[in-house]
């Protein structure tokens, strides 16, 4: 639904989600800057990842490795050489595809090319490309200088399969655990497109998960039901997901299992997460890159082995644009008067929403109301982000909280101040966004009764 898409995307600039990265000087492709309302939304999807997956479990440690990667990590693991996306040129607008993405490409050079019907230009044959982005470290760094070459980590997990060790030598754990981490990857993808969907720098949420060989089949089902439920948790529900059981001969050669979880984009079902049954392909590899051992002695058994690893890899930007995607509607109203409307509303989970609260004063010409709310946004303001908003007319002010996802708004009027008797004095007016419903609460319940609702 590309009509869909598009209102999205301006909504998303609009109303300060996400930017085109360097838009100024004509934009970056394939980078993107998340504005006010995108940052807090893809903190509160990371925040809420890491309290899920590290901190309410006792199995799973964080970290937080380095971008800048050593070569010979990304040489043992085998993205130097071996990561690469089939590409091919287009002999007629001298365009490059990714191969196995040709279905919905139009170079316009000719006139057979229209959307799905680019296999009909002149393309050459596919030939890899190398996805890998590297620099050059330190002051004295020549263009030939081998040893002061360094890459942009192409993935998360190796500097987890690197530091394993580490950790589990400078914690008390056992197997099975796991390591996990949030942060920057980056990939010179062939066409980034669909909006954020790919991107050449991205954020991932990577968890590995060692354990015992023989473990390591149900752990992958296992891994997979959590993080289907984590995305019923922040409003990607379970019936818009598609699981993929990726077949045999389509997994990477050292996977025993993986499961691709994919999202009904308005573009298409695409990819979210994959959780993947790595055999002990990562630490066999690193051991025999770095000349280290890195078994693990089982206490108990007495064996001496590499662990297996589960690894369930999602994509933070990705994420956030099922979340986006899924928020969005346009409501159709019609008031006393018959007279028909439309809402815009992201109908984000309250623990997502980037915004948890508005309030305002029903007049702000009146002090005591205006005092009022700034008393209520002081004490909510540590717990939960607080948009304060005087313009314009109640109403006005309710649709444009509605448009970027915030779940409640506080009204202080008259009542509250305690012009029209001393019943609903100290009472505001609670609006919810999805029902538009209105309560009343007393002004000092207000931090327990939001709490309750966003955690
Ligand atoms: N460590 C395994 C790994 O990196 P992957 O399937 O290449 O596996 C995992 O990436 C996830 O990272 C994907 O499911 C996707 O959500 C995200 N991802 C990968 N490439 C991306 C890109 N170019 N733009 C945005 N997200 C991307």
């Amino acid at each position: 639904d590309p009509v869909r898409m598009e209102k999205i995307v301006s909504l998303c600039k609009r109303r300060g989600f996400i930017f085109q990265a360097g838009e100024l000087y004509g934009g970056l492709n394939g980078c993107w800057d998340y504005g006010p309302l995108g940052a807090e939304l893809k903190r509160n999807l990371k925040d809420y990842w890491w309290r899920k997956t590290v901190q309410e479990r006792d199995d799973v440690l964080g970290m937080d490795g380095a971008i800048l990667t050593h070569q010979e990590v990304l040489k043992a693991s085998g993205h130097v050489g071996g990561f690469s996306d089939p590409m091919v040129d287009c002999k007629a607008c001298k365009g490059r595809f990714r191969a196995d993405n040709l279905e919905n490409l139009e170079c316009g050079q000719k006139p057979s090319c229209k959307p799905g019907e680019h296999k009909n230009c002149e393309l050459t044959e596919p030939r890899a490309f190398d996805l890998m982005l590297s620099t050059k470290l330190g002051a004295l760094a020549t263009d030939d200088d081998p040893k002061a070459l360094a890459y942009l980590r192409p993935e998360t997990a190796q500097s987890i399969f690197v530091q394993y060790k580490n950790i589990l030598d400078s914690n008390r754990i056992k197997l099975p655990f796991g390591i996990a981490q949030v942060g920057k990857s980056f990939r010179n993808e062939i066409n980034p497109r669909n909006y954020t969907f790919r991107s050449r720098e991205f954020e991932q949420m990577e968890i590995e998960y060692f354990c015992r060989p023989e473990d390591g089949l149900r752990l992958t089902d296992e891994w997979l039901e959590a993080r289907l439920k984590f995305y019923e948790e922040i409003g990607v529900p379970r019936e818009k997901l598609h699981i993929l059981d990726v077949p045999d001969g389509e997994r990477a050669f050292y996977s025993k299992k993986t499961y691709d979880i994919e999202y009904e984009f308005p573009f298409g079902i695409q990819e979210l997460e994959g959780v993947a049954y790595r055999t002990d392909y990562d630490l066999s590899v690193h051991q025999k890159g770095s000349g280290r051992p890195l078994e693990y002695f089982d206490e108990e058994t007495k064996e001496r082995f590499i662990p297996h690893v589960v690894e369930p890899s999602a994509g933070c930007d990705r994420t956030v644009l099922a979340m986006i995607c899924e928020a969005f509607d346009e409501e159709e109203l019609t008031d006393e008067k018959g007279k028909k409307d439309v809402r815009t509303v992201m109908r984000f989970m309250p623990r997502m929403a980037p915004i948890k609260v508005g309030i305002f004063p029903l007049l702000k010409k009146n002090e005591e109301q205006v005092r009022l709310c700034r008393e209520i946004q002081k004490t909510l303001q540590p717990w939960m982000t607080v948009f304060y908003d005087d313009g314009g007319a109640v109403g006005r002010r309710y649709r444009r909280q509605d448009e970027v996802g915030t779940p409640f708004c506080i009204t202080v009027d008259f009542d509250t101040i305690g012009e029209n008797g001393p019943e609903l004095q100290g009472t505001v007016t609670v609006r919810h966004r999805d029902s538009m419903e209105q309560e009343r609460l007393p002004i000092d319940g207000l931090l327990a009764w939001l709490l309750d609702r966003i955690r």
